[in-house]
Order: structure tokens, then C-alpha cells, then sequence
């Protein structure tokens, strides 16, 4: 039997700040592991589950809900997730901290000029031009994490350091066993 609890790693920040980059590597590590990972990506979440869903704060809220009570029975289940969406409503993230079990907040950090020089899918050019309304950052809210489980400044460390942290956050919590 595994020693390995139930998590929900959740990785908040703004578009192209690296959530995804990071998430998917450190999932693969971690299945490699052979510990129970399951990944809840926004843009993937969002061509399914959510699918119906725009970027209105009701809207942000619901598709954060619904994420939520899925990440709900995994994490209660011994499943670590791993999750990546800007949510950025602190309230919302106070409301996925309450409802699941380990709730741990990953804060992935790079200043917005940062984020819009990366662009890396042609977005802020586009949000930035006015073709793309509420977009977080520019045309809408980005409440940042005030007291962060784990912080990852990633205009400032590479990937590979983003994921040693949260490993260590996981093993040093008892999470998932020493390596
Ligand atoms: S959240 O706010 O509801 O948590 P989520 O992480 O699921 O957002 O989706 C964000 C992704 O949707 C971005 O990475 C981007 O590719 C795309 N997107 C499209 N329109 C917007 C917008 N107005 N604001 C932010 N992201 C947008």
C-alpha cells in the first residue's frame, strides 16, 4: 500500500506565467513515482467540462466549481492533483481550500510585462489591441495569492527549480514519501 495522501496541488497565476509548464513535467515526475496523479488543466477542462462556460467572474466561478467538486473525490480518494487555472478570485480560492482535502496554493509568479512579452499563444497582443475582452491582467482582475503555500517566481528560476519546490513542499508536508 502507498503512504502517498490525497492533495490537491493548485497552481494560480496569470496567463503564461508557467501553471501549465510546470504542472505537466512535475505530474510526470511524479507518476514516475508511481504515485496516483491526475492533472485539471484550464484550456483542457475548458474544451470539455466547461466548455459552455466565458471568462465573466460568474462564469470564472463556475468553471472553478465545477474543477472543484471533481478535485473534491479525487483528493478524498488518495489522488494527488494537480490543477492549473488563473483562478483569480481569492474568494474562489478560499471556497477549493474549504471543500477539498490538502488544499495546498502554488502561486505562480511573473510580472504581467513578463507574461505579455512571453505570449506565448498570441493572446496579450490581441487583449492588449482590444480584441479580447476580460482578459485577466489587462482588462480584468488578478487577486494575488496574500499568503501562498508555495511561491514560484519563474521570470527568475527555470522550471526544474519551480519543481523541486513543490516536491519539497510535498514530501517535507508528508504528503507523498520521501524520495
Ligand atoms: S479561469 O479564470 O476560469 O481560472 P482558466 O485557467 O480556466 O481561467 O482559462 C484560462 C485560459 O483561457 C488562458 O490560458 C487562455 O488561454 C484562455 N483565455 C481565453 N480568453 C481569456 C480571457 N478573457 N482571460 C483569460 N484567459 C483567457
Amino acid at each position: 500500500m502507498s503512504d502517498q495522501k490525497g492533495f490537491v496541488l493548485w497552481f494560480t497565476g496569470l496567463s503564461g506565467a508557467g501553471k501549465t509548464s510546470i504542472a505537466t513535467p512535475l505530474s510526470e515526475q511524479l507518476k514516475a513515482r508511481g504515485l496516483k496523479i491526475e492533472r485539471l488543466d484550464g484550456d483542457v477542462v475548458r474544451q470539455s467540462l466547461t466548455r459552455d462556460l466565458g471568462f465573466s467572474k460568474e462564469d470564472r466561478d463556475k468553471n472553478i466549481e465545477r474543477v472543484t467538486f471533481v478535485a473534491k473525490l479525487l483528493s478524498r480518494n488518495e489522488v494527488g492533483v494537480l490543477a492549473s487555472f488563473i483562478s483569480p478570485y481569492r474568494e474562489t480560492r478560499a471556497m477549493i481550500k474549504s471543500e477539498t482535502t490538502n488544499f495546498i496554493e502554488v502561486f505562480v509568479h511573473a510580472p504581467l510585462e513578463v507574461c505579455a512579452e512571453r505570449d506565448v499563444k498570441g493572446m496579450y497582443a490581441k487583449a492588449f489591441a482590444g480584441e479580447i475582452e476580460n482578459f485577466t491582467g489587462v482588462s480584468d482582475p488578478y487577486e494575488e495569492p496574500l499568503n501562498p503555500d508555495v511561491l514560484l517566481n519563474t521570470h527568475e528560476e527555470t522550471i526544474e527549480e519551480s519543481i523541486a519546490k513543490c516536491v519539497a513542499y510535498l514530501e517535507e508536508n508528508g504528503y507523498i514519501p520521501a524520495s
